[in-house]
């Protein structure tokens, strides 16, 4: 399959994509293999393909393990992958060197779920804040104004610039990596796990803060998560993991309200509801099998309550289904989608 027939299958509704897309990022067939121990082989990642909008927030949800942070590294070239190809802003990124490399650094940023993986403790703040612009060539002044600049945007007390990591609590250390992410006003910004260490009352104000900086600096967002309400909240279009693959994908109110695959089901059955409605949770059992002896057919099978012996034996490509909205780009890995569909009808109630 051609980058461009990549791009039309999986291109959402919205207007300006219909015809001709052009998304910012689009990953093409990544893999990711890692020796283990006894010379096995890990798929961490086999075989993503995934299109991010200009100006959209993918989310990215899956259980532990499933390949989100390898994910996000490939697409910032942070590790590059074993095969697979990256393409920003039309450009080949695994080609790039020198210059070029440096300067797409700039446009592609990353938050890790921990903020100290981004922060120095020996250095104070506005170091931090400022290292990612002196990497990419800005010179000292202009680097520190910056740095200043981005931590005002983040909501951080203005001395904290000369303070030391350790002197803030976990959210304000969020924020503060936050702003060092977007002091080079990047187009992309991956957040893996963003707010999962945070305590709940301080996810949320993390949250709005990611929602206010997208609005204003146009921000597209590749949002990692293993907690699909967090998902719901910010994503425009969502895809789903399962064992290094993609396994459900299209926008967030049909994957959320019209999930096609058996998992995608058990993952929104399980989300806590607000309020006390009675809905049947699906609960899996059995562990994410190992990346190290991934099964020949769906890597799902040994949990599916809807497993064939052609699920056991084939993989089922990601595509789209006569269950899908005609042009939305919902795509599902599933044989049995119309099945998947119906455990919904059949007592389970959804909300998106
Ligand atoms: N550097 C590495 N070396 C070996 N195995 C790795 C490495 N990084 C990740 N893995 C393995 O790849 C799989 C996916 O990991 P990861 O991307 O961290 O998942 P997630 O972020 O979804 O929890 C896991 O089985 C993990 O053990
Ligand atoms: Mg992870």
């Amino acid at each position: 399959m051609s980058i461009q027939d990549t791009v039309d299958e999986m291109a959402p509704l919205r207007p300006e994509n219909r015809h001709g897309t052009d998304p910012l990022m689009v990953l093409n067939g990544i893999r990711q293999e890692f020796p283990s121990s006894r010379g096995r082989t890990v798929h961490a990642l086999d075989g993503v393909t995934l299109t991010v909008e200009r100006g959209e927030t993918l989310g990215i949800v899956g259980e532990s393990g499933c390949g989100k942070s390898t994910l996000a590294r490939a697409a910032l070239l942070l590790r590059r992958p074993t095969s697979g190809e990256v393409f920003f802003d039309g450009k080949d990124a695994l080609s790039m060197r020198g210059g070029a490399l440096r300067s797409h650094r700039k446009r592609a940023q990353m938050v890790f779920q921990d903020p100290n993986d981004s922060l120095d403790p020996r250095y104070r703040v506005q170091r931090s804040v400022a290292e990612p612009l002196r990497a990419a060539g800005v010179s000292r002044a202009d680097a520190a104004e910056r740095a200043m600049a981005a931590l005002a945007q983040v909501g951080v007390p203005e001395d904290a610039a000369w303070r030391h990591p350790h002197e803030f609590s976990g959210g304000q250390r969020q924020r503060i990596a936050i702003a060092r992410a977007i002091a080079t006003e990047p187009e992309l910004v991956v957040l893996d796990e963003p707010t999962s260490a945070l305590d709940v009352s301080i996810q949320a104000q993390i949250l709005n803060l990611l929602l206010e900086l997208q609005e204003r600096q146009q921000l597209t967002y590749m949002f990692i998560s293993h907690n699909l309400a967090v998902i719901r909240h910010l994503s425009h279009r969502v895809a789903v993991m399962y064992l290094g693959r993609i396994v459900e994908v299209g926008p967030a109110a049909d994957v959320l309200a019209n999930p096609l695959h058996p998992y995608t089901t058990a993952l929104i059955s399980a989300v806590p509801e607000p309020e006390a409605t009675k809905r049947e949770r699906i609960v899996l059992t059995g562990d994410l099998p190992s990346p190290a002896s991934r099964p020949t057919g769906c890597a799902f099978a040994s949990r599916c309550w809807l497993a064939t012996e052609q699920c056991r034996t084939e993989a089922p490509p990601l595509t789209t289904t006569a269950m899908s909205e005609p042009g939305s780009g919902h795509l599902v890995a599933c044989h049995r989608p119309a099945e998947a569909q119906e455990a919904l009808a059949s007592g389970l109630q959804l909300t998106a």
